[in-house]
């Protein structure tokens, strides 16, 4: 017997009934984004896999062991499906000479590919919306990107998402924190676990990352780069929160705070809630003034931020949002030969006039089919007969309406039903 092929562990359909919450979800947040300025992008799922080593960084776990890494066997090249937007993003400004013409402030979204272990919030496969902004040095624009992230949990409805900050400083910052911190985690090398001992020398600031409970201690003790930062990064840091601040956002600086991508610097933040388990992390980003020149291209700032897009539908769900599209308005019943012939014009005519219609397919008798107008949710069933196609006129039957309205079905000619139809539904907005 032949076994059902199952999608991939991680990989999820979005099934109607969810769908339609992500439909609401994306169009919320086009608009959105178009009330900020920003533009879309459209980039490749698959980019070349050194792009995502040289941006996110080597001792990462996305790049040690969560890429999903191939040879294209028809030219060998190293593909990768894409773990993150921001490298294919800084690589597509790059390669279409994007940042040389005006700043930029861009936006994608979609899928990107981890093989993280599946949990519930972490996928596989999973959505982001990514912000990413090119050529702004200073605070404004990491704050403005904060602002925005405040506001669309609002236009979403949500509640409950803190948001957490912090600074990372510049390279000659990190590098005087790192001497310190390695010559810290030395002197406590017995406490560190593998992977802690793994990073030693590669990458100790994701050790300060680590949830290991033995060594938090030994962590909570560790110098901290704040206390190495020159002027100018506090200043931009302050800029920041100065601007928060005249916002009246409520914020909390976390120290700890690393990211888990290499390519950052000076303000990273992360939006999070309680109310998704393990994986409450909805939000985040930061600036990353290397990474353009870094992949080869002119030294450009740059800031930006990305979302989960199953982690803010799961919130919207969970806090009881109904997804605000309007059902169908018809559903066309028809039964005869010369009703088959009426009926598709019907439907087109009324789709002409902006009414939804959903046409009857496949047969079956009256009986049946108005089961079947029943219980598609429209608000009518327009009903055609060969007697009724023959005189040029179908009937007209209320579905939802209430009472006494509920079985006021009417004959209407063919080319005053859509009038009919918008008729009432004022009728039902001024009762
Ligand atoms: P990230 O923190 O790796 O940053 O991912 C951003 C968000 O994507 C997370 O906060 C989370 O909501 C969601 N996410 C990540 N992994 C998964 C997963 N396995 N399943 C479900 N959701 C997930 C970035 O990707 C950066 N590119 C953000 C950025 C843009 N920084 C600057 N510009």
């Amino acid at each position: 017997m032949s076994q059902n092929i199952q999608s991939v562990r991680g990989m999820n359909d979005i099934l109607p009934g969810e769908a339609e919450f992500w439909d609401v979800f994306e169009e919320t947040v086009r608009s959105w984004l178009k009330s900020y300025g920003y533009r879309p992008i459209r980039l490749p799922i698959v980019e070349p896999t050194p792009l995502f080593k040289r941006a996110i960084g080597e001792v990462t776990d996305i790049v040690e062991k969560e890429m999903y890494s191939f040879v294209d066997s028809l030219n060998g090249e190293q593909l990768t499906l894409r773990p993150e937007g921001t490298a294919g993003c800084v690589r597509a400004l790059i390669q279409n000479k994007l940042a040389a013409q005006h700043p930029q402030r861009l936006y994608y979204l979609g899928p990107m590919f981890r093989h993280e272990r599946p949990q519930k919030g972490r996928y596989r496969q999973f959505n982001q919306v990514g912000v990413e902004s090119f050529g702004f040095p200073g605070p404004d624009i990491d704050a403005e990107q904060i602002l925005m992230g405040a506001r669309l949990w609002d236009d979403l409805g949500l509640e409950g998402i803190r948001l957490q900050l912090n600074t990372l400083g510049q390279a000659e910052e990190r590098a005087s924190h790192r001497a310190e911190l390695i010559a810290h985690l030395e002197k406590n090398a017995d406490i560190l676990d593998e992977e802690a001992r793994r990073r030693l020398y590669t990458n100790p600031l994701r050790i300060l990352d680590s949830k290991n409970p033995l060594m938090q201690e030994m962590l909570a003790a560790a110098p901290v780069l704040f206390d190495h930062l020159g002027s100018a990064s506090l200043a931009h840091f302050e800029g920041v929160q100065q601007v928060l601040r005249d916002a009246g956002l409520a914020y909390e600086i976390n120290r700890r705070l690393v990211r888990g991508l290499d390519y950052y610097n000076l303000t990273v933040f992360e939006w999070v809630t309680d109310r998704l388990g393990a994986q409450g992390t909805v939000c985040a980003g930061g600036r990353y003034d290397g990474l353009v020149e870094q992949l080869g291209g002119k030294s450009t700032p740059a800031c930006g931020f990305a979302m989960g897009v199953e982690r803010l539908v799961a919130l919207i769900r969970d806090s009881g949002g109904e997804p605000a599209l309007g059902g169908i308005d018809v559903y066309l019943v028809h039964q005869g030969e010369v009703a088959a012939r009426l009926a598709p014009r019907v439907a087109e005519g009324l789709r002409d006039r902006g009414i939804d219609v959903l046409f009857h397919c496949g047969g079956g008798s009256f009986k049946s089919q108005m089961k079947k107008a029943d219980v598609s949710g429209a608000n009518f069933a327009v009903i055609i007969g060969d007697d009724e196609a023959n005189d040029g006129q179908v009937t007209l039957k209320p579905l939802r309406a209430s009472g006494e309205l509920q079985n006021e079905q009417k004959r209407v000619g063919v080319d005053n039903i859509a009038d009919e139809i918008m008729n009432s539904f004022l009728d039902g907005e001024e009762a």
